[in-house]
C-alpha cells in the first residue's frame, strides 16, 4: 500500500475559502499560507473575521479552510444569508432581496449534495412567513431581472411564480413550502451538466440534448440522498419534463405527480418569458400563454385546470400597478370564459 508524502497530505488538507462565505465563518477556522511554514491558523473557531482586530483592517488576499470543513462552512454561510434575507424582507428592499436569494442559491448550487441542499429549506420558510406581511414581495421577485440568466436565477423565478400560485390557491403552509422547495430544486441536476451545453448560443445537437435531458435523473439522485421529509421534491426533479400525453422525458411517463405537473408548467412559462437561450428571444406574456395553450394544453400535455389556475394566479401577483400579466390574464380569461381551452 502506498502512502502519500507528508507534503502532499498537507496541501490536500486545505482548500481556498470561497470569498463570498468568509464573513459568515464562526466555527470554521481560517488559515493563511506562510512561506516556509505552510498553513498557519489565522482565525480561530468561535469568532468571525469582523471580530478580529487587525491593524490595517485588511485580511490576507487568500485564506484557506480545512477541506473537512467545506460543508460546515457552507452551512454557516447559508444561515448568514438567511438572516440577511429576513432583514431585507423586513426593510422591503426588493433589489436586495433578490440579490441575497441569488447569493444563497448560488452558494448552495456550487455544492449540491446532502447537508447543503437542506439549507434552502429555511430560505423558503422565511419567504413564506414574510409573505404574509408583504404580498408584493413575490411579485417583485419575478419582476427584477438580472443580466445573467442562469440556472440559479431560473430556479428562483420558478419558485417565485410557484409561491404566488400556492398563495392564490390558498394552499396550507406545509404544501406551499413543499411546492416552493420543489420549484427551487427542480433543476439542481443542471449543476452537473457541461456549462458549454447549458449556455450554447445555438440549438443543441441530438447528442448534447440527450446529455441535457439527464439533468432530471441526476437531480433525482442528488435529492434522494438528502434528508427531506417528502419524496415529492426528488420526484419533481425527475418528472418536471414529463408530459401527460407521454411525450416527455426521461421516461415518457403519463402518470405524473401533481407537484411535477404544476412545476413543469410554471417551468415552461418561466423559460419562455426569459431569454433562457441566447439564440432565442424571450416571448411576451400573452404569446407565452398562447404558446403553452396552443401547443401543450390542447395537445393534452399539460393539465387544463392547473393551467387556468396558474393564469389566474399571475393576475393576482400584482403589486400596486396592474402588471402586464394581470391585464393579459384578465383579457385571456374573458376571451375563454364559458369555453373550454381545448376547443
Ligand atoms: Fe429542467
Ligand atoms: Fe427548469
Amino acid at each position: 500500500m502506498a502512502f502519500a508524502s507528508p507534503r502532499a497530505m498537507q496541501t490536500n488538507e486545505y482548500i481556498l475559502a470561497r470569498k463570498s462565505q468568509l464573513k459568515f465563518y464562526r466555527s470554521v477556522e481560517l488559515f493563511k499560507k506562510v512561506e516556509g511554514k505552510g498553513f498557519v491558523l489565522y482565525k480561530r473557531s468561535g469568532i468571525t473575521l469582523s471580530d478580529m482586530r487587525i491593524d490595517e483592517g485588511i485580511h490576507p488576499e487568500a485564506l484557506y479552510i480545512k477541506k473537512a470543513d467545506k460543508l460546515k462552512g457552507l452551512q454557516e454561510a447559508q444561515k448568514g444569508f438567511n438572516k440577511i434575507l429576513q432583514k431585507d424582507l423586513r426593510s422591503a428592499n426588493h433589489t436586495k432581496i433578490k440579490e441575497t436569494l441569488v447569493a444563497v442559491v448560488d452558494e448552495t448550487f456550487a455544492e449540491p449534495r446532502s447537508g447543503s441542499l437542506e439549507g434552502v429549506s429555511d430560505t423558503v420558510d422565511i419567504l413564506i412567513s414574510e409573505y404574509a406581511q408583504q404580498s408584493g414581495v413575490i411579485r417583485s421577485l419575478v419582476d427584477l431581472s438580472h443580466t445573467d440568466y442562469s440556472t440559479v436565477l431560473h430556479s428562483i423565478n420558478v419558485m417565485a411564480f410557484t409561491l404566488g400560485f400556492c398563495f392564490y390557491m390558498g394552499y396550507s403552509q406545509a404544501k406551499t413550502k413543499l411546492l416552493g422547495l420543489s420549484a427551487l430544486l427542480h433543476d439542481v441536476g443542471k449543476t452537473k451538466i457541461d456549462q458549454n451545453i447549458l449556455t450554447a448560443p445555438r440549438r443543441l445537437t441530438n447528442e448534447e440534448f440527450e446529455h441535457m435531458k439527464s439533468h432530471t435523473t441526476i437531480g433525482y439522485k442528488i435529492l434522494r440522498e438528502c434528508r427531506f421529509s417528502e419524496n415529492d421534491i426528488a420526484y419533481c426533479a425527475l418528472e418536471h419534463h414529463e408530459k401527460a400525453d407521454g411525450s416527455g422525458y426521461p421516461n415518457n411517463k403519463r402518470n405524473i405527480s401533481r407537484t411535477a405537473q404544476i412545476i413543469g408548467l410554471i417551468d415552461c412559462y418561466e423559460a419562455l418569458t426569459n431569454d433562457d437561450r441566447p439564440y432565442r428571444m424571450a416571448l411576451g406574456v400573452f404569446d407565452t400563454l398562447r404558446e403553452i395553450i396552443g401547443r401543450d394544453v390542447n395537445a393534452g400535455k399539460f393539465d387544463e385546470e392547473i393551467y387556468c389556475d396558474f393564469v389566474k394566479s399571475l393576475g393576482v401577483m400584482q403589486v400596486q400597478e396592474p402588471s402586464e400579466e394581470y391585464a393579459v390574464s384578465q383579457a385571456f380569461l374573458g376571451e375563454n370564459r364559458g369555453t373550454s381551452v381545448n376547443k
